[in-house]
């Protein structure tokens, strides 16, 4: 029989991808997910979906009670770091206590393993580029801090308790699933890639760049973008490898390149062929200058081989689910 395995989040955007992934390699799924970012058009029919709360303990009783869950993969915490500045106590309740939840309920039903969506954003402004694990984990902003909290309750749960996890820490998910049939949907919308596919389909009329001052080649934030679908690849590879009986880690996932927002324009004005006009504007608070992943570690004890390694067919991918899906999951 085949493992059950809960997603919290599996309707979002990341989770949407994981659960296709789950599916595809022959897992059982739940999904678990309040709706509040994610869509009920991305929820795979082929999962059991429960509407509810991870920081409801007495909802997260009822789907334990009836589902033989073998381990968790954790992917509903908000996630916009410019949104987490001006409204920190709205990532505190959601991240934090969800997580305290989620940890108490497999403590109740003796669920072990836990694989976790963590962040670059934990590292903060970081002294050293690429990013290792070793790096400091110095947060900027109260996303990362919750993040950081999260992977921090994990490490003692696993002392007192066993639970074992690993905190995935991924730098920036951009993408779809190749055949555009799941994507990124946000309201609003604050990533940059989405934001510039949206002005090339001339649902805006300029882009704005936050920020030409920062210390990097052409003073716009650098990033580091991964696929989406090759993170939900690392979920799997985290799995069996606590299922190995290994012990609880982190690792970072990314594709060990930086580009900057001017060259992700240009980059997409390749992909699209469309003009894509954009504009500096003043820096949106919270952004460090640049953040790269060293995922050697990934590649070597995970054996994690990212299967999209260039930047415009990662934005190719996005570009696809937004022609087939100009208003998102209401087209
Ligand atoms: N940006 C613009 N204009 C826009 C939108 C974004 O210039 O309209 C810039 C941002 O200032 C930033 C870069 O594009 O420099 C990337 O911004 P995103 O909002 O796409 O992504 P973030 O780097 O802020 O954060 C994302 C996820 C986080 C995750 C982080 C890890 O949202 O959850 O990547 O690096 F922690």
């Amino acid at each position: 029989m085949s493992e059950t395995i809960m997603v919290a989040g599996g309707a979002g955007y990341i989770g949407s991808h994981m659960v296709h992934q789950l599916l595809k390699t022959g897992y059982d799924v739940v999904i678990v997910d309040n709706l509040s970012t994610g869509h009920r058009q991305a929820v795979n029919p082929q999962a059991r979906f429960y509407e509810g709360d991870t920081r409801d303990i007495q909802f997260l009783k009822q789907v334990f009670a009836q589902e033989p869950i073998q381990a968790i993969i954790h992917m509903d915490a908000f996630s916009i770091v410019p949104e987490s500045v001006g409204d920190p106590l709205k990532y505190f309740d959601n991240n934090v206590i969800g997580m305290i939840k989620l940890l108490e309920i497999m403590q109740q039903y003796d669920v072990k393993y836990l694989i976790f969506s963590s962040t670059a954003a934990t590292f903060g402004q970081p002294q050293q580029s690429p990013i290792t694990e070793q790096t400091p984990q110095q947060p900027i902003n109260p996303y990362g801090v919750s993040k950081l909290m999260m992977e921090q309750m994990m490490h003692w749960v696993d002392q007192a308790y066993g639970i074992k996890s690993v905190a995935l820490r991924y730098f920036n998910a951009a993408g779809a699933l190749a055949d555009g049939s799941i994507g990124e949907d946000h309201n609003p919308e604050t990533h940059l890639i989405p934001i510039i596919l949206k002005t090339a389909m001339g649902q805006q009329d300029t882009l704005k760049i936050y920020g030409n001052d920062y210390q990097t080649p052409d003073g716009t934030n650098v990033r580091d973008y991964v696929h989406v679908t090759d993170l939900a690849q690392a979920h799997i590879l985290a799995l069996k490898y606590l299922q190995a009986g290994n012990p609880s880690t982190a690792f970072n996932l990314g594709s060990n390149q930086g580009f900057s927002v001017q060259e992700i324009i240009q980059a997409a004005r390749k992909v699209t062929q469309k003009a894509i006009p954009a504009e500096i504007a003043p820096r949106r608070g919270g952004d460090p200058d640049i953040l790269i992943a060293d995922s050697s570690r990934a590649k070597s004890i995970l054996g994690w081989q990212p299967q999209y390694t260039d930047i415009q067919a990662i934005i190719k991918t996005a570009w696809t689910w937004k022609q087939k899906h100009p208003q998102g999951y209401q087209s």
